[in-house]
Formats: structure tokens, sequence, C-alpha cells
């Protein structure tokens, strides 16, 4: 070893050793007479000291040569320091250097490398090892290491087992676009990389091996946002011979074990919400549960009172912000124009202020006397003090811009504590969903989730009204993780490919694999996948799950690092049989 420890173990009982250090220089500061460096490593940072006329000219002359990031060795002895730092674990001590070498020179880093950075996004990412020596950008991977350490504890300890899947592959349905690689020994032909492992896993349920997980990366072409990357990783399970509640149990478990043991944190037994009250009550499928405000629906004391925007409405929906009563024409106008900017399309808000003597000042006044807004503010259990914020349109679109102002209000309110943690279950899912560009269902999960069993009948009457056996982890607003039990019936299946508009053919084509497999042996089986990307940022407390991936791609899909995607030569793309189109810029 070139260290007999590291920067971040030495205190005050090791006074009087003679120690050797290796790291990098993050601060010099030359008094004169005296210098301080603090020398870095992943462990820590520890205070060395020079004093001239103690330490060798030579060695001075070399700690003079040193700048920031250079990475150097020295060797001395460790002594009580005369000012401590408390804040630092190494902090009563310093080394008196007696040898020093450079390692490495370093030219200056482009930005500073301290907690609080002076770089931009863009620097950053394309000198993400300088950025990664970062303490914030470090204890994020270094939770993220610990997180997947415990989850490979839990499973095993419930007898899962790893195994790995391939990563070239054909197109798996998750729903969103697939990347694809050029195959050179079958021209013309393509793999694609998974969504996820869906197929492998149930094959594996198939061949016997009952409880599977994997920590693997899955790969989506799909539209970048904080929470969405090209390549993420899921915690990918799958059991065999189980309900849904099994599985429920299980993915509860490992949850409350990681809250446990990485954030010290008791969680109660996570509630259960039907996909239709939440869309109901909080006009999400993946609703924020840490605080209240949910939707009341007014139309029977909303309608027919001479608005027409209320009147020609399907729904007149509202929520009851707790003590915005006082809330100023100012602050009303801003919220009027959050809800009508495009990406959340309502027309108009109107408000109720339930002011605290009991009477109410509406927008609406108009047309609704004070007990009328009485009965409002009844029906939706509000208080005085409280606000009352209402959009009416077309019942879907309405609700979906609610949930926007609900988390606004959220937001506003400092209800949405990132250190406060309220899980959920939605379950119920439909099974289909129509798409009207293509005038088809979708499956809402993916096509090998099972309906639940009542309503099999119904997929030939009304495929909309079915439910499926699916459900979703819901934490803090943010989709962790979904999954359903699976169809395992070689008819069902098909009958399932036929409602999504696929010819027999197409499917014995695309799912051949998986549906001959159903004929040798198939248990019933089901699964999810934890989406540990998102975990992981959620337990660090942010919610760009970039800042928790070593090396994160940015919105366009690019690694600015690596400078990828790129360009491959003429020849390469011969090789593989591929010519790029003419039109090409
Ligand atoms: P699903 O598509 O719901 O299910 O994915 C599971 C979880 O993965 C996470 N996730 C993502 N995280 C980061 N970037 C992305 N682009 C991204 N896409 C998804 C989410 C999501 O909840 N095979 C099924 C699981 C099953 O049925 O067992 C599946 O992949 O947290």
């Amino acid at each position: 070893m070139l260290r007999t420890h590291t920067c971040g173990e030495l205190n005050i009982n090791n006074v009087h050793q003679n120690v050797t250090l290796t790291g990098w220089v993050q601060k010099i500061r030359d008094k004169g007479g005296l210098i301080w460096i603090d020398l870095r490593d992943r462990y820590g940072i520890t205070q060395l000291v020079m004093e001239e006329g103690v330490t060798l000219p030579e060695v001075i002359t070399v700690s003079k040569t040193l700048g920031r990031e250079f990475v150097i060795r020295v060797e001395g002895e460790v002594i009580e320091r005369i000012s401590k730092n408390p804040k630092l674990p190494t902090g009563d001590i310093e080394i008196r250097v007696a040898e020093i070498e450079v390692l490495n020179p370093s030219k200056t880093p482009p930005f500073t490398i301290e907690d609080q950075t002076d770089g931009g996004e863009e620097l950053r990412m394309k000198y993400r090892y300088l950025d990664l020596r970062r303490n914030p950008v470090k204890s994020n991977l270094l939770l993220r290491h610990r997180m997947a350490m415990e989850t490979r504890k839990y499973l095993d300890s419930i007898r899962f087992v790893e195994i790995e899947t391939p990563v070239l592959i054909k197109s798996t349905p998750e729903g969103a676009r697939d990347f694809v690689v050029p195959s050179r020994m079958n021209k013309g032909r393509f793999y694609a990389l998974p969504q996820s492992p869906q197929t492998f896993k149930q094959l594996l349920m198939v061949a016997g091996y009952d409880r599977y997980y994997q920590i693997v990366k899955c790969f989506r072409d799909e539209d970048l946002r904080a929470d969405r990357q090209p390549e993420f990783t899921q915690i990918d399970c799958e059991m065999s011979f189980v309900e849904q509640e099994d599985i429920l149990n299980a993915f509860e478990g490992l949850t409350k074990y990681l809250f446990k043991e990485v954030k010290n944190i008791e969680v109660n037994d996570f509630p259960r919400m039907s996909y239709d009250d939440a869309m109901r009550f909080y006009g999400s499928d993946k609703p924020d549960i840490r605080f209240g405000m949910r939707f009341v629906e007014l139309n029977d004391v909303a309608k027919n009172k001479g608005f027409v925007v209320f009147d020609s409405a399907e729904l007149v929906v509202g929520i009851a912000a707790p003590g915005c009563a006082g809330y100023t024409r100012k602050q009303l106008d801003k919220l009027t124009e959050f809800v009508k900017k495009p990406q959340i399309g309502a027309k108009g808000l109107v408000y109720v202020k339930y002011n605290e003597d009991g009477t109410f000042k509406s927008s609406v006044d108009k047309f609704f006397d004070q007990e009328s807004l009485k009965n409002w503010a009844e029906k939706s259990g509000a208080a005085p003090g409280d606000l009352l914020l209402v959009l009416a349109g077309e019942a879907t679109p309405t609700r979906k811009a609610l949930n926007e102002l609900r988390l606004e209000m959220g937001n506003r309110l400092g209800l949405r504590n990132p250190d406060v943690f309220a899980p959920l279950w939605v379950v119920d899912f439909p099974l289909l969903e129509w798409d009207d560009e293509t005038q088809r269902y979708h499956a809402m999960h993916h096509p090998f989730t099972s309906p639940k069993p009542e309503d099999i009948p119904l997929l030939d009457e009304n495929p909309g009204k079915v439910r499926a056996n699916a459900y979703d982890l819901v934490i803090n607003g943010v989709e962790i993780g979904g999954g359903s039990i699976r169809i395992h019936n070689k008819a069902l299946q098909q009958k399932m490919f036929s409602v999504l508009g696929f010819s027999e053919d197409e499917a014995q084509a695309q799912f051949g694999f998986l549906m001959n497999a159903f004929e040798y042996g198939a248990p019933p089986h089901g699964g999810i996948a934890l989406g540990f990307d998102r975990l992981v940022s959620l337990f660090g407390g942010s919610d760009s799950i970039r800042d928790f991936i070593a090396f994160p791609k940015n919105n366009a899909g690019r690694d600015v690092m690596i400078d990828s995607p790129s360009e491959i030569a003429p020849e390469q793309l011969d090789e593989l049989g591929l010519k790029l189109a003419e039109d090409k810029e």
C-alpha cells in the first residue's frame, strides 16, 4: 500500500504515530512561515502542516509547487492541533509533514471541488469525474451502494435468487420505444435492448426458480424528465405460486426494511387505494398523500345556478387550501395564471374565501349567495380561514389540472417535506386504456398482466371496464414501482393479444416463445419492479435521479463527457449492412 491510513480515520488516539497518507490537495493556506494543506480522499480530510525552520527546506519547496487537486503522498507525525475543528472527525489532529512526494500534478479544475460548487450543470457533466469527487455527489453514490447491498441482503433472506438475463434481446413491450442494436452476423436484423427483463423473468418462473430478482439495467427510448433516464436500474422481481397480496407483502417488507436500515425510519403499513379513488380524490394515479386537500366534487351544489361555465361542465371539483382565505388579489391571479398554463390547460379558476368571521367572498358572488357558498364549504370540509379553489370542465382533464394545482398548493404551504415519507399501494388498475390516436386499446401495464378473473367475461363486451391484477408502489407522489399477477395460460394470453389488436400470426411471431412456454407447465406467477434510481433519490431527498447515477445522460439523452451518441465510421456501417438516409444533416 502507498499509505498507512486514509484521510478520514486519524484522531487524538493516533498522536505521536508516524503515518503515510495519500490523497488530493483540497486547499492550501500559506501564511509565510506556516503552510497548511487539506488533504482529501474518499474517507475524509486531514490537515497537514509545514513550518519553516522545523520542516526540511526541500519539503517546503515542493509544497510551494502544489495546486488544487494535485495527488500527493506525505509522511509525518500525527500531532494534536492547537485550534481544533469539531466539525471534522480528524479535527483534533494534524500531520507534521516530514516527507512529501507529488504522485501526479493536476491542471486547475474547471470548477471548485466544494459542496457548493461554482460549476454549472453542463460543465460538471463534461467533467463528471471531477464532479464525482464532491461530497454531495459522493454521498449519493454511497447511499445507492448501501441500498443495493441491503436490497440483496433482504431478498436473499427470503429466498430470492439473483439471475442475470440477456441484454441483446427482442422487443419487450413496456410502452416506450426500443433502443436497437444492429447485428453484423445477421445483416438487416436487430437486437432490441430490454425495456425490462419481463418475459425472461416469467420464463424463469416456468423453469421453476420460484423467486427471482435482479438489480438490472433497463433501456427505454422516451422523452426524458427529472425522474427518467434512457438507461435506468430496476430492482426486478418475480414470484411463483402467489397472489397479489403475497407480492404486496414481500415488497412492502423490502421497502420498510430499507427505510429502517438506511434511514432509521419506521413506516406504518402502507394504505391501499383503488385506481378509481386515486383519480377521483387526487386526479392522479400517483397521489402524494403527505398532505390532505382531497378533491371535493361540487356538481350537485354548483350546477344549475345560472353560471354557464359550471352548467356546461361535466365536472365541478375543488380543493380546500387550509389557512389561505387571506390570499391577496395578486396571489389569486398567480394561481389563475398557473392553472391556465398550456401544460395545465384549465380555462380559469374559481375561488371562494371562507373568511374567519364566517362570511364568504368568491369570484362568482354574482351567481351564488352566502347560503350556497356555505353549502360548498360544508361539502368540502373547509373551515373558516380556508380558501376553496374550484375548476370545471371535462372530467379527466379537469381532474388532471386540479392535481397540478393541489401539488402546487402543497409546495406553497410547505406540505411536501422531503423528510416525511408517505407510501401507498395503488391497486385495481384498469387492464386497458383506449388510445384515440391509434384507435386501439393499449395495455395499461403490459400485455402479460392478468385481468381480474371475475372481469374476464367483460373482455368481449366492454374491454375498457376490465380491471387488472396490477398495482403500483407510490411514495410522496412518485411512482416507485409497478407490477402485476401475470397471465399463465396460453389461451388467455392469445385473447389478450387479440384485444390489443394483434393478429394471431403477429402475436405468435413476437411472443410465441412465451405462449409456447405456457404449454409446458407454467405456474401461477406475478411480480414487480421498483425503479432503483427513483427509490435512491427519494431516500436522498431529491427529485432528480441524475444526481444518484454515476454517469447520467442529459435531457437530450447525451453523455457530454464521452460525447455519445456519436457517428460511426462508414466501414462500420458497411459491415453492419446499414446506410444512412441521404437527407441526414
Ligand atoms: P414499469 O414499466 O412500471 O414496470 O417500470 C417499473 C419502475 O421502473 C421505473 N422506471 C424508470 N425509472 C427511471 N427512468 C425511466 N425511464 C423509467 N421507466 C420506469 C419506475 C417504474 O415504476 N416489467 C414491469 C414490472 C413488472 O410488471 O414486474 C415494468 O418494467 O419507478
